[in-house]
């Protein structure tokens, strides 16, 4: 199998990026969308030119790291998988597959598809999370919650935090990634101590990175691998109205 790669090259954050053309050939189609960039960076490394800065680590769909547009869709051609997850079978012999970094403002790219993200850690550090004593861990069955309850905290918690939401929305909004890991834990009796200042502290955060305004496209969730429903980005927006409400 050969393919045309057109592939965003960028030296640094302040530096200029183009697209750079890589004919690569004995390709199968059983191969992952990243070994299939390995195949190229070897192709590289035996011609004395500089490898392919692109991110990744767990490889199966569960860490987050990897995450590149791919023919102008985040992740690839397919709805709701990682771009680990996506396998050449997805492309023909002879395709042009056009492979850039996410792109956000708030993603600065760090060099050719590696994107900064620590913006979505700064989210996380103002409150996803609970503080309790530590202790021995009580009794699962101690603490009853209602199973829809437990099934939506669930649901929002499988973010992993690609930010392939932020990447897909033309608004360049992380709403739904904040949505996600405030409903996780404002759904559970864990998290209910600190909901308000969570969710007032998480947004402000999220509008403080720059963030654009989320508009209902809906293009978060059909691009999330995980599939997170945008009815989480309306459960956050009343829950701040409700929080601002009480000051
Ligand atoms: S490398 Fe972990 S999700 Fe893709």
């Amino acid at each position: 199998m050969k393919v045309l790669f057109k592939i965003w090259r960028q030296e640094g954050y302040s530096e200029k990026g183009k697209l750079h053309d890589y004919e690569v050939d004995g390709l199968t189609e059983d191969m992952s969308f990243l070994e299939a960039l390995d195949h190229l960076n070897e192709l590289l490394v035996l011609k004395g030119e500089k490898v392919i800065a692109f991110e990744y680590d767990c490889r199966e769909g569960i860490c987050g790291q990897c995450g590149v547009f791919i023919n102008g869709r985040a992740h690839g051609p397919h709805n709701n998988i990682t771009t680990c997850q996506l396998h050449m079978r997805s492309f023909k012999d002879g395709d042009t597959i056009i492979v850039e970094p996410w792109r956000a403002t708030s993603f600065p790219v760090i060099k050719d598809l590696m994107v900064d993200r620590s913006a979505l850690d700064r989210i996380i550090e103002n409150g996803a999370y609970i503080s309790s004593k530590t202790g021995t861990a009580p009794e699962a069955n101690a603490i009853p919650i209602p199973k829809e309850l437990a099934d939506r905290a669930m649901d929002a918690a499988a973010c992993i935090g690609c930010g392939a939401c932020v990447a897909t929305c033309k608004n360049a909004s992380a709403a739904l990634f904040t949505s996600a890991k405030i409903n996780h834990l404002n759904n559970l009796p864990q998290g209910k101590a600190e909901q308000h200042r969570r969710v007032k502290e998480m947004t402000f955060q999220m509008d403080k990175e720059g963030f654009g305004s989320c508009t209902f496209t809906g293009a978060c969730e059909v691009e999330c691998p995980e599939g997170i429903s945008i009815l989480n980005i309306a459960e956050m927006n009343g829950r701040r109205i409700k929080a601002e409400l009480r000051d």
